[in-house]
């Protein structure tokens, strides 16, 4: 058994607790017991640390991101979606040269340096499965389907599968597989019933980009404007949607997905979603980016969503790190009080990154029977912690996976 403890405790529980002078009493499974450090010194004890002037948090989730973007710094169009999507098209073979590699091995040293433990993968192409798997991170690893080409769909098809059984081989404690469809423009009506009845029959955790951009939005209601003309140049094809909106959601009945930006979705689509017992993932970074726009965060805490958050790829964000999507988040929603929205923030990489989650991790809360990760943080302060956290740290002082220390470089 061991301890550990800091001057501040952030549970991130619902009504988010802190515990002055605190310590965690763990193994390495799950965490034992959470109280004040002194009590727990009387318990059985193989090894014991206090942070001074610390402060602990369940480390965070990132659940969503592109590591096989890992490469790209400046070669990417923002300001406008269209003008991105064709960037990526034109750019990806580039990006994912001989050296992906050792980038995507460089951001996940950094994830973990800024305090992350778990993140949610989108894997286009498989290339970072390895990497991943050997990595001291938790992983969701979302294989991802994407194609619109009627002849393409038995190929990959088999692709799929193939992706799910080498993937099946990583599975752990800490290696979850899992389903990501793209969108629901780029996405085979046939492709996309076999990969949901994959995700069903395994009970995979699934996500998809949904309602990004007005781009989007418009080829779905009315099969007009920029993904007309995308269709045409790329495809050399004159494409109808797959699907209106409404009959994309009907698909998803009883797979509980995460529902990655949902910019442009309107009241009633959110209360389909609320129905459908999805989960909003919000990448306040790479909508402005891509975008130019912002979740309207009251109305999803009005909704009943409980938001969380992640970076995206470096495809469209400048890091990887969640303290940096934080912050930017923190300046931006200006309605709130600073510390109410720091604390609600924090839970979105943390309780609600985890709640409800088809893989059974109890993760995301410093309580007992849940996973011992947690990251300490160097700060002084003894009041708005929170904000303070988000405002004045980088770096994690110490990460801890499954109760061991992650040394990292
Ligand atoms: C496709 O591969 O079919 C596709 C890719 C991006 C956007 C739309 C379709
Ligand atoms: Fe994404």
């Amino acid at each position: 058994m061991y301890l550990v403890g800091a001057d501040f405790l952030l549970l991130c529980d619902d009504s988010f607790s802190i515990i002055e002078k605190g310590g965690i009493y763990f193994d390495d499974n799950e965490i034992i017991a959470v109280d004040k450090y002194e009590k727990l010194e009387s318990l059985r004890i193989r090894e014991k640390k206090y942070y001074e002037n610390c402060v602990i948090t369940p480390s965070f989730a990132n659940l969503h991101t592109h590591l096989e973007f890992s490469k790209n710094n400046g070669k990417l169009h923002y300001g406008n979606f269209g003008k991105w999507l064709d960037s990526v098209i034109v750019n990806r073979d580039s990006l994912m040269d001989s050296t992906l590699e050792e980038a995507m091995q460089r951001e996940i040293t950094k994830m973990l340096k800024s305090g992350i433990s778990c993140i949610g993968a989108i894997s286009s192409y498989g290339y970072d499965v390895e990497v991943l798997a050997n990595s001291p991170l938790r992983v969701l690893f979302f294989n991802e389907v994407i194609g619109s080409k009627e002849e393409a769909v038995p190929f990959l098809e088999q692709s799929l599968n193939a992706r799910i059984k080498e993937c099946a081989q990583y599975q752990s404690k800490r290696f979850f597989p899992a389903i990501a469809i793209h969108s629901p423009y780029s996405v085979h009506e046939t492709l996309l019933n076999k990969a949901l009845e994959i995700a069903k029959v395994e009970e995979l955790p699934l996500s998809v980009h949904f309602l990004e951009s007005k781009e989007e939005r418009e080829w779905l209601d009315n099969g007009s404007g920029y993904f007309k003309d995308f269709f045409k140049r790329f495809f050399n094809s004159d494409m109808t949607p797959f699907f209106s909106i409404e009959s994309f959601l009907d698909k998803l009945e009883g797979l509980n997905p995460y529902f990655v930006h949902t910019l442009f979705a309107n009241d009633n689509e959110l209360e389909r979603i609320k129905k459908l017992n999805g989960k909003i993932i919000s990448c306040p970074r790479s909508n402005r980016l891509l975008n130019n726009a912002l979740l309207p965060l009251s109305k999803m805490y009005n909704n009943g969503f409980d938001v969380i958050f992640a970076t995206d790829g470096l495809s469209s964000n400048d890091s990887l790190s969640l303290l940096d999507e934080l912050k930017m988040a923190l300046y931006a929603y200006s309605e709130y009080d600073v510390e109410y929205l720091a604390q609600k923030l924090l839970l979105g990489v943390t309780n609600y990154a985890f709640k409800d989650n088809k893989i059974g991790l109890k993760a995301g809360i410093l309580k007992q029977g849940y996973v011992p990760d947690f990251a300490v943080f160097k700060l002084e302060c003894k009041e708005q912690i929170a904000l303070n956290l988000i405002l004045n740290s980088k770096e994690a002082l110490a990460l801890y996976i499954g109760g061991i220390k992650v040394e990292h470089e």
